[in-house]
């Protein structure tokens, strides 16, 4: 006979990575069976019985990904100074000292050093790093954006050099996103767990990013990516982002109606035995086999008093739980409804790879609280810090892309235009839209810094940005 807990031990086994007490956690969550339950006669593994099998490493030890090249956590760490030319202060060239509310053109390795030298906290990183596609990227003005040639141990290190520096940069009580495909999702994965500790893992998201896709040769299409969700601490921010249900699930789920409405029946009973009030008699009934009252008699009572119990025929009683016309359902960890630029009228920056504005607006609002620091290290068209400025956080993006840091200025002054003008369109008139093709506006009172050795090699790019600024 296959018992709950037996059950419950093989699909839970997968997540072993605690000794057992993971596993225990879950089983316990689960299906509500105590710890005299889990060992119990049922829980019967034939694993029990061998002793001749060669010994695994102990659960607890650090598992890593090993290469040659991996720098040490404090080379990572160590001082780099950087100096930079903020943008409208001629020749000035700031040293190190980055204040929140900032643009930077930069490769963020240095850009992430002088904000941590800067003394920055954030409540909130967001990362939507290149992918390891191997492809060069370009923006719908055909510019070239950025490319994203590395690929193996290389690529890793790069990542894992940056999760190192965001974990300093993130305050005890910070999150940080990272938004991958499914090239490399494994070994960030791993990479996370080595830097922030598995326990900080919070979960990973599988995000649908289109809608169709066309026939591929010999494998699945792909229509998702992921975030992996990573807290610094078990103390951090969480403002719990809810959807509205579909109409089909609320047909689906509540599919009873009496004089008060729309309702759906529950169990009042739980799996695992209780000792207390909760094991023993209510209404002359004692509780089905291996199972306990989900509240105590009183409690019982009072639901049928107030007309919430439904007795079936056989005299089966079940809790009566109505629909409020506010309803709305926990986010999951399947997000669905956020999908990239798929038709005329969304708005858009026109740079490649630009994610679903609604998305970041979501993430901002759940992993930061108004008044915290948002920063984004691949800042790309700047989504996540147009997000931060909208909800009343602050923000800091860098982006070592010339055309990243020029859409980002651009989208914080003008905002983003309908994807079906910008087709239209050629890239002076992207830069400068008209009054009323502007969206999304901010009064963002912002500073853009540029590399000093970049702007010193680039000079008609920084006259570019300098003139968005003026
Ligand atoms: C996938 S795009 C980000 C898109 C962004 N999330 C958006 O919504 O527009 C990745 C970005 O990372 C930037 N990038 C890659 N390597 C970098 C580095 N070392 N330092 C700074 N930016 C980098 C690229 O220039 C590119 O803009």
């Amino acid at each position: 006979m296959f018992s709950d807990a037996f059950l419950c031990f093989s699909w839970s086994g997968n997540k072993d990575y605690n000794n057992g007490l993971l596993v225990t956690k879950i089983t316990n969550m689960a299906v509500g069976l105590n710890k005299t339950e889990l060992a119990g006669e049922n829980s019967v593994l034939a694993t029990k019985s061998h002793h001749q099998s060669p010994p695994l490493p102990p659960a607890r030890v650090k598992i890593s990904i090993s290469y040659p090249g991996k720098l040490a956590e404090p080379e990572v760490l160590a001082t780099v100074k950087t100096t930079y030319k903020k943008i409208g202060q001629s020749k000035d060239k700031v040293a190190g000292k980055i204040g929140p509310n900032s643009i930077i053109w930069a490769d963020n390795w240095f850009g992430l050093h002088s904000l941590i030298e800067s003394g920055n906290k954030a409540q909130l990183v967001y990362i939507d790093p290149p992918y390891a596609t191997g492809f060069d990227f370009e923006s719908r003005s055909q510019e070239h954006a950025y490319n994203d040639s590395l690929t193996g141990a290389a690529y890793i290190e790069f990542m894992r050099r940056r999760f190192i520096l965001i974990r300093e940069l993130l305050d005890d009580n910070g999150s940080l996103y990272v938004h991958i495909g499914s090239q490399m999702v494994a070994e960030l994965k791993v990479v996370l767990d080595e830097v922030f500790g598995p326990k900080n893992f919070r979960n990973l998201i599988t995000r649908r990013k289109c809608s169709s896709k066309n026939f591929t040769k010999y494998q699945y299409p792909n229509l998702v990516d992921y975030l992996l969700f990573y807290s610094k601490s078990d103390r951090y921010i969480w403002n719990q982002p809810t959807t509205t249900p579909e109409p089909a699930w609320i047909e689906k789920e509540y599919n009873k109606v009496d004089e008060r409405g729309q309702h759906k029946l529950v169990p009042i009973h739980a799996p695992g035995t209780r000792r207390g009030e909760t094991g023993g008699e209510w209404r002359g009934m004692m509780p089905p086999p291996g199972k306990h009252w989900q509240y105590v008699p009183d409690k019982l009572e009072e639901f049928d008093k107030r007309g919430e119990m439904h007795w079936s025929k056989t005299g089966n009683p079940r809790r009566k739980v109505y629909l409020s016309a506010d309803k709305m359902l926990p986010l999951t960890d399947y997000w669905e409804n956020f999908r990239d630029a798929h038709h005329q009228s969304i708005l858009i920056t026109g740079y490649p790879t630009e994610k679903n504005f609604d998305m970041m607006k979501m993430i901002v609002g759940a992993s930061s609280n108004p008044g915290g620091l948002v920063v984004d290290p691949f800042n790309g068209s700047g989504s996540t810090i147009h997000a931060a400025e909208l909800l009343g956080r602050k923000w800091i993006g860098i982006d070592q892309s010339f055309v990243a840091a020029k859409t980002s200025v651009s989208r914080m002054i003008d905002g983003r235009q309908p994807m079906g003008d910008y087709i239209k369109k050629t890239e002076t008139d992207n830069l400068f839209p008209s009054p009323s093709e502007k969206h999304e506006i901010t009064d963002a009172d912002f500073n853009v810094y540029v590399d000093s050795e970049i702007s010193e090699s680039f000079p008609a790019e920084f006259a570019d940005l300098s003139l968005l600024m003026a």
